[in-house]
């Protein structure tokens, strides 16, 4: 049996863009008389991968590296990537996660693209319309590509730059794990980055992995913004870890000590320290973590939504649950979503312009990092408790065994979206469904 094989998203569903309910096609492409103000090739390889540290394994390569080019845009910018598939035998998409792109630019194999035969090319065009910090990864037989290495970061700078006295520097840290070894940009070795004494620096952390990573400084630091979207006047932190589940992002902004310089290190478990390169060698590494952690439902200052979550137009229960089963052939725990599992979950339809409502609940016994496609939700309530700081915005939500979340979107970009777990191997096990615009 070929289970899965596929990937999330390998539905039996023959929507392509332009078939999607009553939307036009021009809505679901972006503009394409437009010239590109980024143009980038990427080409996927399959294949043995060096891994820092030694080993190697096999897995994927963008341009011969992984992680992949780091693809820089402004915002506003129309991006354009060519993609070409040489050598990935079960065929590769691109999927922009986190980048709310038109519908046809999704990547999603089997939903919005066929995958991309060895030989062949796909050109992606969309318009980085939202600043902030995303990554890019294929999304065929994703739990395989993804972790084994076909993917990389894309940043997208604002289209007004900060005021002159607001140093501000800015470095990428994304992490992943290469056949167990922790990776930092695709390194072991810390990074240093080189900053005048007292200039702030934003560092964005990509967590590219399978499990939830935690990030914490040496000295007080600010969570700037989560998952590409600002964080509303964040207070200092201190003491306290971030979490940023599997897809998730979070820019960490810290002061260079006087001495210049900041340096990120990775650790185990996916943890990730910003400290001081002055410090003696033996301080840096995080050898056990601050115990508290940071609450994102209550950090940052509160600013009114830009909709009304109370009066939603649709409102879903999302309930995941464990299923012990033998699936073609293949005994293990299953995944359920309102008790059915991929590809039977029925699709979340929603009409252009609603606000939907979801209620999460994870019954199953395991976290489950939860990523909506083409979209960002804002977190009402975790168990009841109503979200008090900034609003905490995402596209990839950690909901922890037991934990109940009422998360809430605006239904603006038509299309076929998924709506699955980040930890792959759970997405091909059952947990996907989708969201479909009527
Ligand atoms: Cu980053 Cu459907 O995934
Ligand atoms: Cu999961």
């Amino acid at each position: 049996g070929e289970h899965g094989a596929n990937g999330p998203g390998a539905a039996e569903a023959s929507g392509t863009a332009g078939t999607t309910g009553d939307a036009s096609v021009t809505s679901l492409t972006a503009d394409p008389e437009r010239p590109a103000d980024v143009r980038v090739e990427l080409v996927a390889r399959q294949g043995t991968v060096e891994v820092p540290g030694g080993r190697s394994i096999e897995g994927y390569t963008v341009n011969g590296v992984s992680p992949g080019p780091e693809i820089r845009a402004r915002q506003g910018d129309l991006i354009e990537v060519e993609f070409a598939n040489e050598s990935v035998t079960d065929g590769a998409t691109l999927h922009w996660h986190g980048i709310d792109v038109p519908n046809a630019a999704d990547g999603v194999a089997g939903i919005t693209q066929d995958a991309v035969p060895v030989g062949g090319r796909h050109v992606y065009r969309f318009e980085a319309t939202d600043a902030g910090t995303y990554w890019y990864h294929s999304h065929q037989v994703s739990h395989v590509q993804v972790e084994r290495g076909l993917l990389g970061a894309i940043v997208v700078e604002p289209a007004s730059t900060e005021p002159a006295d607001a140093v501000e520097l800015d470095a990428t840290a994304l992490l992943h794990v290469y056949g167990g070894q922790h990776t930092l940009n695709g390194r072991v070795a810390d990074e240093r980055v080189d900053a005048p004494p007292g200039a702030t620096v934003r560092v964005r952390v990509i967590n590219t992995d399978q499990g939830t990573a935690s990030v914490w400084s040496a000295t007080p630091f600010r969570v700037v913004a989560v998952d590409g979207h600002e964080v509303h006047e964040p207070g200092e932190v201190d003491g306290q870890r971030v979490l940023i589940p599997a897809g998730g992002r979070a820019d960490v902004a810290v002061q260079a000590p006087t001495r210049g310089a900041v340096r990120l290190h990775v650790g185990g478990a996916r943890s990730m320290l910003i400290g001081d390169p002055s410090a003696p060698e033996a301080s840096a590494p995080p050898v056990s973590q601050p115990p508290k952690t940071l609450d994102l439902l209550a950090y940052g200052t509160p600013t009114p939504l830009a909709f009304d979550a109370a009066a939603p137009d649709r409102s879903y229960d999302y309930v995941i649950a464990r299923r012990f089963g033998v699936i073609d052939g293949r005994p293990g725990n299953f995944w359920t979503i309102n008790g059915r599992m991929f590809p039977d979950v029925p699709m979340f339809d929603v009409a252009e312009g609603d606000v939907v409502v979801m209620h999460l609940r994870n019954d199953s016994g395991d976290v489950h990092p939860m990523h909506l496609h083409g979209h960002h939700v804002v977190v009402l309530s975790r168990d009841g408790v109503a979200a008090s700081g900034s609003p905490w915005v995402v596209d990839s939500l950690d909901v922890r065994p037991g934990e109940a979340y009422d998360i809430a979107f605006v239904a603006d970009n038509p299309g076929i979206w998924s709506d699955h777990c980040h930890t792959l191997p759970h997405a091909v096990d059952g947990l996907v469904a989708h969201v479909m615009y009527e």
